[in-house]
């Protein structure tokens, strides 16, 4: 069996193209072959007459041309925000449930205005403007037109298994498409066209090899879509659930639907930062990650004994590597069954837990949601028992084939089968573990099913709790897993310890419950960009936790593919070296020193920045920024950074550029902001560039680039410790750039236990404003946070100008280091954790 699977695996890193003979393309697709090209025409009539005004609530009835009833719901959400429903007057429509992040505020009108065949619907600045044939709705912020749903291309079906429906919309202040987020291309979307590229489909499929620059189907599916241009930004978010194909251009989108409800909501922005607050609002964002989830994460589908799991850690120790996690994949069950403990290789997993916790490390084992199909399995005896398991349309348990062989799937859209599992997380379910088995991995949740001819994912007609078919919930099969297997963690510990989940599908929404990675990539230099565009584009749609396996999962890595793997990946939220059965192994002590030395520096560089990655998670959880943007999330009018996507900024102060090349001397590097922006080199080695736009920037090996922003206070810890748990009384190295103008600087740092939930339920934290110019430092509270125990250390400031001048060439480069320890000893570091501001004076 392991023979067997081992050649399946490493043959297919030789293949590197999704099958054409597993996975349909547009025209092999009845939904997309049939709705592609569909005419535009008036099929639809609003008739005002009648229509009512009600706290918020506009309804209208809607004619067909072929007779047939509809209404048109029109609601103002708090926010800027509107929700437009578009549904049959007697439907049978299926409608989500367990998606929006508790029910949208519902705010009433401030006007109506009513002629012969429109509406305009009046909610502070902003307009919801309703014609009625066409059947047309336009939005407007400020009187600017910011989105426009167009009924010539609506349609609404009808069929015995299925309720396809269609519609156009249009971003006329677009310059760029963003968004429908998971594919393997870049982050602005590509024009797509009969005769061209396919529509981007979105769909959960575990698309085995897949390629790059391509609109296919993969793990994720996020049906939200955001138009961007200099002017304005504005987006959608369609919650739906059935499996989608959308038509793309510039600023202009045709969705084809196979099911479910027509329950759009409109983004209005006006700005990019809006957007993503108000799709967060609806969806939600993720709770503050334990600290030791942002360290590096050392995986392998093959450690297959307790032994390999503390001969890793203990040769990751011995090279000098920090390392917060070691993973195990499927081989630590017994015959693939979860929640046993595989009883030869694993047999006393309470110890191996234990000594992994007197290294201060953590482990993540996987869980799938597919389940053994064997009498005398427990959770399959009781899940079968209970009904848990989905179904076939005849009413018969679905079985078919995964890594135990025959299984059965959990049916997540049962609340009770959702407790049941939740509980097989309790300590007391699964034998053996402990709070140092600190997350979970769920994969193959798409989901993936070995020979299914349907494109090795569910059938669409299989049948979920309440009679529900796959086809309508389809994309959030994954999600709800993760939702069951998030209540599970929190409640095994009583709700005090945050956990952690890694999964591979995900849909809208599933930043609330984990974070996840870009699946089965290669061990080719294109996988290093896309993992860029790909986690950004996720980060755009609410989901900030996201990496890709370092080092590319199928293939075998050269080693200069390997360090730009580790230097890109170590800037992704993320950082975790992953790789299949079939491959050699590649921890990184196995490599020869000059190697290992720059992985080593770059993992070290990630443990530096732990303060700032924390902090941004903070700042996600209170403002639904995403810890990682695109240029043009901080420079929205700066048109030429629209499709630079091989670059990230990790919050708003560090630019990093990967490197995605062999035996390249510089790489072409995009500088925003201006001529009045500067950034510095994080090496903090005089180099700085003006925000001109592209500039060659020279690499080496250790060296990919990475800029701070003039103006910023970048907060790290420079000791080096072997995981992030070592660190955490280590005081603080305060970087602080300088501006040229004022020469001041500023930023924020957020402290807390790193562990639990105090932060949420009983405020114990300390999130703190920090300004600087030449002469000082002044350190002070940002809110009334319980910030007892939580005090910021400084043991140093290092302050960087570039003086005199703006011109980089004639500038003077000025660095000065301020410390407060001697000899490593803390003889005088600055001490803040209470409410009066402090001044440390730089002498
Ligand atoms: C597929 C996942 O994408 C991969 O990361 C994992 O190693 C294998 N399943 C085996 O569990």
């Amino acid at each position: 069996m392991w023979f067997q699977l081992f050649l399946l695996v490493s043959s297919a890193a030789f293949i590197y193209a999704a099958d054409p003979n597993i996975y349909r393309n547009c025209s092999e697709t009845e939904l997309c072959s049939q709705l592609r090209e569909l005419q535009r025409q008036n099929r639809y009539e609003v008739i005002i007459e009648g229509a009512t005004f009600s706290k918020g609530v506009a309804s209208f009835r809607v004619e067909g041309v072929d007779g047939s009833n509809l209404f048109l719901n029109i609601t103002a959400i708090e926010g800027n925000i509107f929700r437009v429903q578009i549904e049959e007057a007697v439907s049978s429509r299926y409608h989500l449930e367990n998606v929006l992040d508790g029910e949208p505020t519902i705010i009433d009108f401030d006007d109506v205005q009513l002629t012969l065949d429109s509406a305009s619907i009046i909610v502070g600045n902003r307009r919801a403007y309703v014609t009625t044939s066409p059947l047309s709705v336009e939005f407007y912020t400020d009187e600017m037109l910011q989105l426009v749903i167009e009924g010539d291309r609506l349609t609404l079906d009808n069929n015995e298994l299925s309720h396809p429906f269609t519609f156009g919309v249009n971003f006329p202040q677009a310059a760029r498409l963003y968004g429908l987020h998971e594919h393997a291309d870049n982050l602005a979307l590509r024009t797509t066209a009969p005769g061209g590229d396919d529509p981007y489909r979105v769909r959960t499929m575990d698309l085995t090899n897949y390629e790059l620059h391509s609109t296919m189907a993969m793990y994720g599916a996020i049906p939200a879509l955001y138009g961007h241009g200099v002017n304005s930004t504005s987006g959608l978010f369609l919650h739906n659930a059935a499996e989608l194909w959308v038509e793309t251009s510039n600023n202009e989108a045709y969705f084809m639907a196979d099911s479910g409800a027509f329950d759009l909501f409109v983004l209005l922005g006006p700005s990019i930062k809006e957007v993503v607050r108000q799709y967060a609002s609806l969806t939600g964002v993720a709770h503050l990650p334990p600290i030791w989830t942002l360290g590096y994460h050392q995986c392998r589908w093959g450690y297959a004994d307790q032994e390999d799991v503390q001969t890793v850690i203990a040769d990751l120790d011995n090279y000098d590597f920090p390392v917060d996690v070691i993973w195990l994949d499927i081989q630590h069950t017994n015959n693939m069954k979860f929640f046993t403990w595989n009883p030869g290789n694993f047999s006393t997993p309470f110890e191996m837990l234990k000594n992994l916790s007197s290294t201060h490390r953590y482990l993540i084992t996987l869980s799938d949601p597919h389940f053994k199909v064997e009498e005398g399995y427990f959770v399959y005896d009781e899940a079968l028992a209970r009904d848990f398991f989905i179904k076939n349309p005849n009413g018969t348990v679905f079985e078919d084939q995964c890594w135990p062989g025959t299984s059965a799937w959990m049916d997540y859209l049962n609340p009770e089968a959702r407790d049941y599992y939740s509980s097989l997380y309790l300590y007391e379910n699964w034998n053996g573990t402990t709070s140092t088995l600190g997350g979970i991995w769920n994969d193959m949740n798409e989901a993936a099913i070995f020979n299914e001819p349907n494109e090795k994912t569910f059938p669409y007609d299989i049948i979920h709790y309440g009679g529900v078919s796959n086809r309508e919930i389809h994309n959030m099969y994954g999600y709800l897993q993760t939702m069951a297997t998030h209540k599970g963690l929190v409640d095994r510990d009583n709700g005090t310890l945050r956990p952690f989940i890694l999964t591979r599908a995900h849909f809208a929404g599933s930043q609330r419950y984990a974070a996840f990675w870009t699946g089965d990539n290669t061990a080719e230099w294109g996988f290093i960009p896309i993992s860029y565009s790909m986690c950004l584009s996720a980060n755009l749609l609410g989901i900030s936790f996201c990496g890709a396996d370092v080092g590319g999962f199928f293939g075998e890595p050269t080693e200069e593919l390997l360090q730009r793997f580790y230097q890109a990946g170590a800037w992704l939220p993320f950082f975790r070296e992953h790789s299949n059965i079939g491959s050699e192994r590649r921890e990184p002590y196995l490599y020869p020193d000059n190697v290992q030395q720059v992985i080593r520096e770059a993992i070290k560089t990630r443990y530096a920045h732990l303060p700032v990655w924390y902090t941004l998670f903070y700042e996600h959880n209170r403002n639904a920024d995403p810890v990682i943007r695109p240029l043009f999330y901080h420079y929205p009018e700066d048109a030429d950074a629209f499709d630079v996507d091989d670059q990230l900024l990790v919050g708003s102060d560090i630019l990093v550029k990967v490197v995605g090349e062999a035996g390249v001397e510089s790489v072409q590097t995009y500088f925003p902001g201006g001529e009045d922006l500067l950034w510095f080199s994080a090496q903090l080695d005089g180099v700085v560039y003006q925000g001109t736009g592209f500039n060659e920037v020279p690499v080496t090996i250790d060296r990919i680039p990475v800029f701070y922003r003039e103006g910023s206070i970048i907060s790290t810890k420079q000791t080096p410790r072997p995981s992030t748990t070592d660190m955490k009384d280590d005081g603080y190295t305060l970087i602080a750039i300088l501006d040229d103008v004022n020469l001041s600087a500023s930023g924020t740092v957020y402290i807390d236990d790193n562990l639990s939930f105090d932060y949420q339920d009983s405020l114990k934290y300390n999130y703190i404003s920090l300004t600087a110019n030449a002469t000082n430092v002044v350190v002070s509270y940002i809110d009334n946070s319980d910030s007892e125990g939580f005090e910021l250390v400084i043991d140093e400031v290092i302050t960087v100008s570039l003086v005199k001048s703006k011109s980089v060439s004639s500038g003077e480069y000025v660095k000065k280091v301020y410390s407060y320890t001697a000899d490593g000893v803390q003889l005088s570091s600055i001490r803040f954790s209470g409410k009066e501001s402090v001044t440390i004076k730089l002498e």
